[in-house]
């Protein structure tokens, strides 16, 4: 019998463990057929053989439940020390971020102006009425400031609705000629599908001696600049309003996604609208001093090309930082 509790103590595996209580305890276990051979002893021996085997089982079950609970210990302690995590560990893995195509369109359209050596120029978020309006011949109750639904602060500032008052300060600042992008956030109070109260533009100002500068430079110049952003395209240059340019145009260009044969983003035009320009206003000139120059302009939104270059439906989607999305830009 020792021999037996010597192996049960020296068994390693849970398995092996059980393999030697069938052997001892099982149906045709060698113990098993010890207590078979009872009901064949003698009346006077029975009783001592009994005690004997009886004495033996419990050596034997106690032997084996101690073991099992050992090895299960050790197997815990086994599994805790392999699945230990190691929180002070350097985790290799990390994945690269990539620039918002928010941002890698900004810097797409910056650098396309800056090889046709136009300077890069900022102004204040928080403007004035002068600079954002009145000197962009917008005078104070004129129906066209209705375009634009202004955020203003008590102190008769407001958030600059659109980039053009930069072209303002750097007339200012500046004497023509002048070759000119404003990149820039600018705010208007509007939420919906196709409008963020935030957003960005570029405005490109270019100013030289009167009769220097035309429509056709302006022409030239967009139809350039578009085929680069968007390859094949058509374009179109459709008379429009803005106060701060005359003539003025609004440019469209045939619909990217379904090559002009109709869908919701076009409205089934063919058609997708994409930036305003035009010939500067002479009273634009007047406001801040200038005399006998010419001058065209032209204003984008970022967030429009963004989504036409990288095929985005929803223009809310560009400032929700979901990880699915921006992940696709790596
Ligand atoms: N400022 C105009 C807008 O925000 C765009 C524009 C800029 C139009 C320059 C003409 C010339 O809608």
């Amino acid at each position: 019998m020792d021999e037996w509790i010597e192996k049960i103590n020296n068994t390693c595996d849970i398995e092996t463990l059980e393999n030697i209580r069938i052997e001892l305890l099982g149906k045709k276990g060698i113990l098993t057929n010890e207590f078979l051979k009872l009901k064949n002893i003698p009346k006077e021996e029975k009783k001592e053989f009994a005690k004997k085997l009886n004495i033996q089982k419990h050596l034997i079950t106690t032997a084996l439940d101690e073991q099992k609970t050992f090895l299960e210990k050790e197997l815990l302690k086994q599994k805790l020390k392999n699945e230990k995590i190691d929180v002070t560990k350097f985790n290799n893995s990390l994945q690269c971020g990539a620039l918002h195509p928010v941002a890698s369109t900004m810097d797409t359209v910056i650098t396309y102006f800056q090889n046709l050596n136009f300077s890069v120029e900022e102004g204040p978020l928080v403007e004035d009425d002068f600079h954002n309006f009145e000197a962009l011949n917008l005078p104070k109750y004129h129906p066209a400031r209705d375009m634009q639904d202004t955020f203003y602060n008590k102190d008769y500032t407001l958030l600059r609705t659109h980039t053009s008052p930069v072209q303002i300060r750097t007339m200012l600042k500046q004497k023509p000629p002048i070759r000119m992008i404003a990149p820039g956030t600018v705010f208007r109070r509007d939420f919906d599908l196709t409008h963020t109260p935030m957003f960005n533009q570029i405005e490109g100002l270019v100013v030289d001696s009167a009769d220097k500068i035309s429509f056709a430079n302006l022409k030239h110049t967009l139809v350039e600049f578009l085929e680069y952003m968007f390859g094949d395209i058509n374009i179109r240059f459709r008379p429009s309003f803005f106060p701060f340019t005359e003539p003025s145009a609004e440019v469209d260009i045939s619909c990217v996604f379904c090559k002009s044969k109709g869908c919701r983003v076009c409205s089934h035009t063919g058609w997708l609208e994409v930036l305003g320009c035009g010939i500067v206003d002479e009273n634009v000139f007047k406001s801040i001093g200038y005399d006998n120059v010419s001058g065209y302009a032209f204003g984008l939104g970022i967030e429009r090309f963004a989504m036409l270059k990288h095929n985005i439906g929803d223009l809310r989607s560009l400032f929700e930082s979901d990880l699915r999305l921006l992940g696709q830009f790596r």
